[in-house]
């Protein structure tokens, strides 16, 4: 078959162009190819394909694929009609792939062309512990995806949250190791499921944005397997993680994209990772030692990397790039520097990936619908889920529709929809609605609302500029709730000041808005302040005298209607932190180990992050990891715990070993989740005071109650010996405890572990 032209033309021509992946393949496959080669069966098994292409490889072809054709998409080979692989950011919807962040920053103004569903932020599914809602989500935002004709997205992020100033914290899943885990494997395989490909990332140890191309994060080996890789180990062991993206810091003084000890020796040797490794958009900085350590492909590539290289911004800010291109890698083969085994093994798990995920027989073409109902009851149901309900003093909520006549809706956060946070992640809806949209829609006509804005948003509204314009915001405001039955204050941040490329400055609230708060309980003492941000913030200055407070996140398109199923008492909140909140910074186990001297960062608290840390040195957080306020009341009974079947062995075989009972002993329906913790009575090294095991989202109707299992095995009870280079589990006494945060376990019962 001929090949059209304009491939032919671009072929020549040293970049492959994006224009050139437009191509189409069946146009371009090869007829000097036996249509009956292996590797055009699709029936025949994916190792066979994979060796039978990578032997008609030349090794120029091989070269070529270790770098990008363009911004999103990797290089294609038409004479064998291998595809590129078309990408989009992610993780929570697709994001527009024309370009590095400033582009579709740009790009996402009103004539945006890509417009798809913004779902909850990492963090907010993460309050919802709800596992099967994560894969959901992973599969509604693949089909989108499909529908756009792209092949892959990139997400999820699972690094943990250190420090409550990382910039990127509203992506990931929190504090603990276990819950990202759990929900990265359930975003994963709704992604896989539907035959497109996702890249975990940032392995590892990404967790502050300072200096992100050149923080060398000093981690010590126990830490490393005990909190910051569990979640990569899980993608690959138990999802079959297709891709994992390399992380832009150095790890122990080496950059993620050549580390040989993160990329080969933990994740292709010990977790056995049969994907690809493919770099953050422009984190590599050789080209021999970057491929000999597992670097598999290096994005971006072709022109628009070239011209955006070329800037002097992106130098500054130390992104590397255009290290493994065809011409560079080739150079290194002939030196004798790479093997052709390496650059074999390379390809090979790069064309595994397009023959396992079905993009190899069935291209996506686009063209699909995105943002369907169904989609948006996935960011619509996670929005509520995620909800966190942190105070109800009173009994303030649920607000009761028939006996209010007037709400005030308030604050820089309650008229504008802030889905997520900023950077790669950010998708663009088609729609979102804002806090003041959803509560005006529950409302109805028979409830007054107004809204005022009481504060300008720090650095987005000119509105505030003199002292006179905010004091006259601030007595709009007062004014106002003065008059109303109820107050609902929303505060928090929005993308410029939360954001990926840059970390939040302060745990403190924008200019104004503590300031706006203690005004507005003043006035009214049915206040209901609603926190829109991706982590804690301090709330000493108000938290005392607020009869109700929520945290809602950035919970994506579909946010406000979700605030306000929860304010009215549609939906029973039962979200749950996925990271403990602090008080005050300075009680945070970083504090004083961030964001590092002389570009090092050492990792001085160890394996004693989050409730590791607060629960085991007894520093009272304001609100600890795990907790959430219901409607209804839930009581825990009967746990039993049995101590012989433990020693059958792992996850693998597994038997019901923990189970309790659970009743909803209130009058509403609602969910609580369950929470299962071990702690270790008998180490002889240093352990945390319990570690997160096991955990159920369970639905319980009012008076209806439930038993609950567990299923343990030895690795739930283990350490990371870094002298034995192994998990360990120390037969001896634990404690099973179960219960509704770290800090309000409900039942305990001992368990023995036999050797
Ligand atoms: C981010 C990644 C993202 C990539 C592509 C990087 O700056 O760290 O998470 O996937 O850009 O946009």
């Amino acid at each position: 078959m001929r090949r059209p032209l304009a491939c032919v033309s671009l072929l020549q021509t040293a970049a492959l162009s994006l224009a050139l992946v437009a191509c189409p393949l069946s146009l371009t496959a090869q007829s000097n190819i036996p249509a009956d080669a292996p590797y055009r069966n699709p029936a025949a098994p994916v190792e066979q394909r994979v060796a039978d292409l990578l032997a008609r490889m030349t090794i120029e072809e091989k070269a070529t694929m270790l770098s990008g054709s363009g911004w999103m998409e990797s290089a294609p080979i038409y004479r064998l009609g291998i595809p590129a692989i078309k990408m989009a950011d992610g993780p929570m919807g697709v994001r527009s792939w024309a370009g590095s962040s400033a582009v579709t920053s740009a790009a996402n103004g009103p004539a945006a062309k890509v417009l798809a569903t913004s779902f909850p932020s990492g963090v907010t599914m993460a309050a919802t512990w709800d596992t099967e809602l994560v894969q959901q989500e992973g599969q509604a935002i693949a089909q989108e995806v499909k529908a756009l004709g792209r092949d892959m997205i990139l997400g999820p992020t699972v690094n943990i949250n250190r420090v409550p100033l990382w910039g990127r914290n509203f992506e990931g899943y929190g504090e603990d190791p276990y819950l990202a885990a759990r929900l990265g494997v359930a975003y994963i395989k709704g992604v896989q499921g539907e035959g497109v490909i996702p890249s975990v990332k940032h392995f590892a140890a990404n967790n502050e944005e300072f200096e992100r191309h050149r923080i060398d994060a000093h981690i010590d080996e126990r830490t490393l397997h005990e909190i910051y890789l569990p979640a990569f180990k899980a993608a690959v062991e138990e999802a079959n993680v297709w891709t994992v993206m390399s992380a832009y810091n150095k790890v122990n003084s080496v950059h993620c994209a050549e580390s040989t000890a993160l990329l080969t020796d933990v994740l292709k040797k010990e977790f056995g990772f049969k994907g690809f490794v493919i770099s953050d958009w422009g984190s590599t900085y050789s080209t021999a030692p970057s491929v000999n350590a597992g670097m598999d492909l290096e994005m971006p590539g072709g022109q628009p990397m070239q011209t955006w290289l070329a800037r002097a911004s992106t130098q500054a800010s130390g992104n590397g790039a255009g290290w493994l291109t065809a011409e560079k890698v080739l150079a290194e083969v002939k030196a004798g520097h790479i093997k052709e085994a390496t650059l074999n093994d390379n390809v090979s798990r790069i064309l595994r990936v397009i023959f396992a995920s079905g993009l190899f027989d069935h291209p996506h073409p686009g063209g699909g619908e995105v943002d369907t109902p169904a989609q948006q009851a996935v960011a619509l149901r996670g929005a509520t889920e995620g909800l966190v309900l942190l105070k109800n003093a009173g009994s303030l909520l649920p607000l009761d529709a028939a006996k209010i006549h007037s709400i005030a809706v308030i604050g820089p956060n309650a008229a504008v929809a802030r889905t997520g946070g900023g950077g790669s992640s950010l998708v663009r809806p088609a729609h979102a609605i804002a806090p003041l949209d959803g509560i005006r829609d529950r409302a109805g006509s028979n409830i007054d609302v107004k809204y005022v804005l009481g504060v300008g948003m720090e650095g987005e509204d000119p509105i505030q500029e003199t002292p006179e314009a905010r004091a006259n915001l601030l007595r709009q405001a007062t004014e106002t709730a003065a008059k109303v039955d109820v107050a609902v204050v929303v505060v928090g941040r929005y993308p410029k000041l939360e954001s990926e490329g840059f970390d939040v400055k302060t745990m403190d609230l924008p200019a104004g808005q503590d300031e706006l708060i203690e005004a507005v309980e003043k006035v009214n003492p049915h206040t209901i302040v609603v926190l829109n941000t991706g982590d804690a913030i301090t709330m000493t200055k108000w938290l005392d005298t607020t009869p109700a407070l929520v945290e809602m996140w950035y919970g994506g398109q579909e946010a406000g209607h979700a605030l306000a199923s929860v304010l009215f008492g549609d939906a029973n909140p039962s979200g749950k932190l996925p990271v403990s909140f602090p008080k005050r910074f300075e009680d945070s186990p970083a504090y004083g180990h961030y964001p590092g001297e002389n570009l090092k960062v050492d990792y001085a608290e160890g394996i004693y992050v989050g409730y590791r840390y607060y629960d085991t040195k007894n520093v009272e957080p304001q609100f600890p990891f795990g907790f959430g306020l219901s409607y209804t009341t839930f009581t825990y009974s009967d746990l039993q715990a049995f101590p012989l079947e433990i020693a059958t062995g792992p996850k693998s075989s597994p038997m019901p070993l923990v189970l309790l009972e659970v009743k909803n002993t209130g009058t509403s329906d609602g969910a609580e989740v369950v929470q299962l913790y071990i702690h270790d009575n008998h180490s002889k090294i240093d352990r945390p005071a319990h570690e997160l095991k096991g955990f159920q989202r369970v639905e319980l109707k009012a008076g209806e109650e439930k038993e609950v299992t567990f299923l343990l095995g030895r690795e739930d009870f283990a350490y990371w010996s870094p002298t034995k280079k192994a998990w360990v589990a120390e037969p001896g006494k634990f404690e099973i405890q179960v219960g509704s945060s770290s800090r309000d376990i409900r039942l305990r019962a001992p368990l023995e572990l036999k050797k």
